[in-house]
């Protein structure tokens, strides 16, 4: 099976076993969006609203995003939107509340490494919950984005930090600590060929270079520290301006 393979029941395997983050959005929640105030998480934060403000009428990719949360917060909200995700359990989310709450929401099953099916600027906005530890090399993804975004659209994603990568645990009498002793890039493959888990711990070069290096300008950074000190998230916002 290859490394997209693997992840595709990875995911299919957690969402069945109720992973959090496959929660869809409240009926309550999705009220609100519906009156003007939309609030997409981003763990005990949230992506600032003044990110979103104009979102009402716009074209927006929801990149990696299914589960029934970000994608129909966004269409009560009044954008036209689209989910494209590898996970078929997490799409079926999408289609469950789209259907309940009368939601007209494009949902594709794809990889995000390949949008060749969009045209180049059909979007206003991609936003891309936390997905890219999922691929081997974030760049054609950026890549790939800064083509179907319009002049002036905004590429939001969220992403583990490197540093939740650079450590194992080790266990000891005195309760245990944390060592740091990897290097990034990681994949946790290379400790553990027998395991089907992939995921990918990925340098800032990478996730903030990346981006620049398509031509986006950055002009949006939040960091979110969980309780666990090595959990440490990042979001960004970023402009295609020509
Ligand atoms: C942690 S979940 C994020 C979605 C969730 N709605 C959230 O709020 O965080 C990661 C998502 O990325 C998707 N994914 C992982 N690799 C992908 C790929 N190469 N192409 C498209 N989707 C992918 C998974 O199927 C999953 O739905």
């Amino acid at each position: 099976m290859n490394v997209f393979g693997k992840v595709e029941k990875n995911i299919n395997d957690l969402v069945e076993n109720n992973v959090y983050w496959a929660a869809c959005a409240t009926s309550e929640e999705l009220q609100k969006a519906r009156e003007g105030q939309l609030t997409i998480k981003f763990f005990d934060k949230e992506i600032p609203a003044e990110w979103l403000k104009d979102i009402k009428g716009k074209k927006v990719l929801c990149l990696a995003g299914a589960g029934g949360l970000q994608a129909p917060l966004l269409a009560c909200a009044g954008a036209e939107v689209t989910v494209l995700d590898l996970s078929e359990k997490m799409l079926e989310k999408d289609r469950a509340v789209a259907e309940k709450e009368h939601l007209n929401i494009r949902i594709e099953k794809g990889n995000m490494c390949d949008l060749s099916r969009f045209a180049g600027g059909s979007f206003d906005y991609i936003l891309n919950p936390s997905s890219l530890m999922y691929v081997p090399d974030v760049r054609p993804v950026f890549k790939e984005c800064y083509r179907v975004l319009k002049t002036g659209g905004t590429f939001i994603m969220m992403a583990p930090s490197p540093v939740n990568y650079l450590c194992d645990f080790v266990n000891d009498e005195n309760g245990g600590y944390y060592k740091a002793v990897n290097r990034m890039p990681y994949c946790s493959s290379d400790f553990d060929e027998m395991n089907d888990w992939v995921e990918y711990g990925h340098t800032m070069e990478d996730y903030i270079g990346g981006q620049i290096e398509c031509g986006f300008v950055i002009n949006g950074y939040v960091e979110c520290q969980l309780e666990d000190i090595t959990e440490l998230h990042f979001l960004t916002r970023a402009v295609k301006i020509k």
